[in-house]
This record gives C-alpha cells, structure tokens and sequence, in this order.
C-alpha cells in the first residue's frame, strides 16, 4: 500500500514538474524585485510589453542580461516546484492511512513549525529596527530645529535611504518633508546629508550598522523646509557661466547640426554626466565661506564643460569671465568636492584645466 501511494505522488510529482517547466516564462520572476515595481516608467513599460505578449521576465530591472534571467528562471522553477512539492506532500500525507506513531510524529513537526513560526517574527523585527535621526525644522513654527528620531523595521523597507525616508512620511510622519523625483540618481533633487556626507539619498545604501542615522540638509545652504534647501544661489551661479551653445558663425549646412569628431566628443567625458544636485558645491569649504563669489565646483565644472566643446566659439570669453580672484580662485585643490559626487565625477580637475587655459600673470 504505501509503495503504491509513493509511487503515485512521485508519478504525479513528475508529470507537474514537467508541466511546470513547460511554461514558456516564470511569471512570478518579476515579483523578485518588490522595490523596483514602484517605478511608475516600469510599470508602464509593463504594461506595453504584457500588451504585445513578450515574456515578462525581460523587464527584470535589476540584471537585463539573459544569463542573469535563465539563473532567475531556474530559481523561480525550484522554488515553485518546492512550494508544489510540499503542497502536493501534505495533501499525500492526509490521505494516508498511516500508524498513530506517525501521525503523533506529523502533529509534534507540525507543533514545532507553529512554534518557530510565532517566536521568529518578534525575534526578527527587534534585529531589524533601524533608527534614523532627521533634521526638523518648519518656518510655521516658532521652535526651533531639532534632530527627531523615528523607528522603522528594514525587513518592511527597500535599501535605499530614501525607501526609509518615503516610508516614514507615508506610515509614521506626513508632514516629514524633502525633495526626490527620478529615485535611480538622474535628477539629483534627493541630494542631503547622511551620516555626515553628502550624497544621493536614492543611491545611498541604509547603513547596516545598528547605531542611529543622521540626515541633514545639504550643509551650508538656507533650509526652507527640513531637507528642503534653497537652491537660489546655487542656480544663479550656473547660469552665469551662460550654459548653452554660443556661436559667431552660424553652422555650415543651415538648419543641420554642428558636428563634432569623436576625440573632441570624448574630451567632455567626466563634466557633460553632471546633474547639478550640488553634493560637490555644498561640500567645499571655499563655497562655504564665500558662496555668494566663488562660483563653486559644480558651476565651474559646467563652465570648462563649454570652455572645453570644440563646436562653441566663445572660449575666449568665457575664460575671460570667470577670470577673478573670487568667481575661480577661492578653489584651493583640497578635493572634498570629488569625494562626494555621487557620479563619480572630479570637479577639482576641470578647476585646475581652466586655471591652466588662464593667461599667466
Ligand atoms: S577642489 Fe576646489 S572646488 Fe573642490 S572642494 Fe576643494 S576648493 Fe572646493
Ligand atoms: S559634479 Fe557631481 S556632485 Fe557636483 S553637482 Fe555635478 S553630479 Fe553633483
Ligand atoms: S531622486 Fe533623483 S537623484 Fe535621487
């Protein structure tokens, strides 16, 4: 009798898996990136692609290449076959007519699996409660800004600094205000200060240590609203150095482009990937001092940006422009400008190639 009942779960068992693996694409593979189906662009991709009936496991966000995806595939295919296999086990077992020895052994696996069950959760959310210490300050009120702490569990978040940050305005604080857009490190509006850096909060991991994180307002600058930071001054300074195309000639071929070889193209390699989130600006000490005269890195950056494109015939002038003591010569290499761009770029040598393009004294 029980050779028969194994023989018939297996040959069952069997003919699932088979069918299982049949399937043309894991479904479910998608559900493996919980954080990333936010992304409202995704979801509308999603939806394009479900339309014109291609596999859904292409829009896996985190790996596009096909190795990554037949991992994920074969993965998805154990787990599922896991779960089947367990399921279809239980329901085996039921139909048994087995001993009292081995049921009694099923209800003490059962009992302890209950048990486990209700001791992990507690012991897990202690482990992962993670405090962060935000900057408050509102200009409605009278008191003043304060360090405020608030609680989240991370097995209930995303990665990311700002995961934490949406998280605690939607579920502990509404009022708890800062600036994101893109959350994937293109606008650069989530710039602030964690743990004493500036950074990204959508590209900055939580840190894993247990000790409390402090997040500020990008130092230096006028808060309008806790994280909030004027970005005035900051935008006025780019717009000085006139951030567009300047041409005496009109181009060749009317109404055609201006080209460009491909070596003149690669010389604004590490400026054209700025995205101004002023990380590099607000952590240079020369712009804390004079900000409102020292045009900053990231201001700077731009302008040997256009100083530096072949197709631009203002070179001359623009070099002439920032050539003062304050608007460029308050930058003294000091570097902490490259550490904190969160785009890995080096404002402080574009300083120093237009320093070296100035005419000597
Ligand atoms: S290198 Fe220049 S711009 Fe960069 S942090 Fe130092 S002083 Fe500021
Ligand atoms: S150079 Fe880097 S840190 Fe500075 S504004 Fe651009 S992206 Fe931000
Ligand atoms: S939200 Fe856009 S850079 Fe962080």
């Amino acid at each position: 009798m029980g050779r028969k009942i194994k023989f018939t779960w297996l040959h069952f068992l069997a003919r699932k898996l088979k069918l299982s693996t049949q399937q043309k694409h894991p479904i479910q593979c998608y559900h493996l990136y919980p954080f990333r189906q936010q992304n409202s662009k995704l979801q509308a991709n999603n939806a394009l692609v479900k339309s014109r009936n291609y596999p859904r496991r292409l829009l896996n966000p985190q790996n596009p290449s096909t190795s990554s995806q037949t991992v994920e595939s074969i993965h998805y295919y154990f787990i599922s076959s896991a779960k089947m296999a367990t399921g279809l086990l239980k329901r085996a077992a039921s139909r048994v007519q087995s001993s009292p020895a081995f049921n009694l052994s099923l209800i003490r696996a059962h009992a302890s699996e209950a048990q486990a069950q209700k001791v992990e959760p507690k012991a897990r959310d202690t482990a992962s409660l993670k405090t962060f210490q935000i900057y408050r300050w509102n200009p409605d009120n009278l008191s003043k800004p304060e360090l405020k702490d608030y609680s989240i569990n991370l097995k209930e978040c995303g990665p990311m600094v700002l995961d934490a940050l949406i998280k605690i305005k939607n579920e502990i604080d509404p009022s708890l205000t800062f600036r994101r857009s893109c959350r994937e490190g293109i606008c650069g509006s989530c710039a602030m200060n964690i743990d004493g850096c500036n950074g990204l909060a959508c590209l900055t991991k939580i840190p894993s240590e247990k000790t409390a994180t402090t997040i500020t307002p990008l130092p230096h600058m006028f808060v309008i609203k806790d994280l909030v930071v004027d970005m005035t001054n900051f935008y006025n300074q780019y717009k000085s150095i006139e951030p567009w195309l300047k041409r005496k000639n009109p181009p060749q071929v009317p109404g055609k482009e201006i080209l460009q070889s491909k070596k003149d193209r690669a010389k604004l390699d590490g400026m054209y990937e700025c995205i101004l989130c002023a990380c590099c600006s607000t952590s240079c000490p020369s712009y804390w001092w004079n900000p409102e005269s020292y045009l900053g890195p990231a201001a700077l950056l731009h302008a040997n940006r256009w100083i530096s494109d072949s197709r631009d015939e203002y070179t001359k002038e623009r070099l002439e422009a920032i050539n003062d003591e304050f608007k460029l010569y308050r930058c003294h290499t000091i570097l902490n400008c490259a550490r904190a761009c969160p785009k890995g770029l080096n404002p402080g040598k574009q300083i120093s190639h237009i320093k070296s393009l100035q005419p000597k004294a």
